[in-house]
């Protein structure tokens, strides 16, 4: 007989006629049974709430995946039998942070900075302020900068400059987007994801107004998604 259990993101299974789990699923423990629901379609209705704000998706959750699998196995390669410390930049990079450590396969240490260089608008004010510094002193480590995008520059270049007066070993940066043509002072990205159009974008860690962070893909917003919050 068929069942249609529920998991915990809404979406029904089927389970084979023994009522089991089909193969590939059934290895996941029921906590992090969710997970298979990650293949299915566009996940575009993985927040319901936040679909009819979602213009375009430019970027799939499967093409983010599989991008984040490719710089892991690339810093995997060049970091062999040294040590690296991941420093993720807040709060953007959190989920790129937690989807790239477990493809690193090195030991790793993690630390984090907060910066702040939007507020509540969609354009770069240039201004970057530190809310956290890191934790750790970084004198003589390997350290992997983790960057959800750069669209000025302006943050990513301040954080090196100012992580370089550290005096690390190396200091290099891994970033999952770039925008096209937007950059106003170079920066150096050894490991990079996509180059996407020059729009604003949430999802995948990214938000407007510190929402649609928990999408699993990178979209556009329609414009009525922004009124009342953009004076
Ligand atoms: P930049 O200093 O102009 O390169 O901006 C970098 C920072 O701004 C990133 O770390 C993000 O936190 C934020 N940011 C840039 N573009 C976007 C976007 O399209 N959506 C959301 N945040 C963005």
């Amino acid at each position: 007989m068929f069942e249609w259990p529920e998991l915990p993101l809404g979406l029904p299974v089927f389970l084979t006629e023994r009522g089991e789990f089909p193969m590939d699923v059934r290895v996941a423990d029921p906590i992090s049974r969710s997970r298979i629901e990650a293949p299915l379609p566009t996940l575009l209705a993985h927040v319901p709430d936040h679909e009819s704000d979602i213009e375009k998706i430019l970027v799939s959750g499967e093409e983010i995946q599989a991008t984040v699998r490719r710089l892991g196995e690339e810093i995997t390669r060049d970091y062999q039998g040294q040590d690296l410390l991941l420093v993720g930049v807040l709060k953007g990079a959190f989920v790129m942070m937690a989807d790239l450590s477990r493809h690193i396969r090195l030991p790793l240490e993690f630390d984090f900075m907060a910066v702040s260089s939007y507020g509540a608008a969609t354009k770069t004010s240039g201004v970057v302020r530190i809310l956290k510094d890191l934790d750790h002193e970084i004198e003589g480590r390997n350290v992997l900068l983790v960057e959800d995008i750069v669209d000025s520059g302006l943050t990513l270049n301040y954080l090196l400059k100012n992580l370089r007066t550290r005096r690390p070993a190396s200091l290099e940066v891994c970033a999952l987007m770039e925008k096209q043509g937007m950059a106003q002072v170079p920066v150096s990205i050894k490991y990079r994801g996509f180059e996407i159009p020059p729009e604003f974008v949430v999802g995948y860690g990214l938000d407007f107004n510190e929402r649609y962070r928990n999408l699993p893909y990178i979209a556009t917003l329609k414009p009525e998604a922004y009124e009342g919050i953009l004076g």
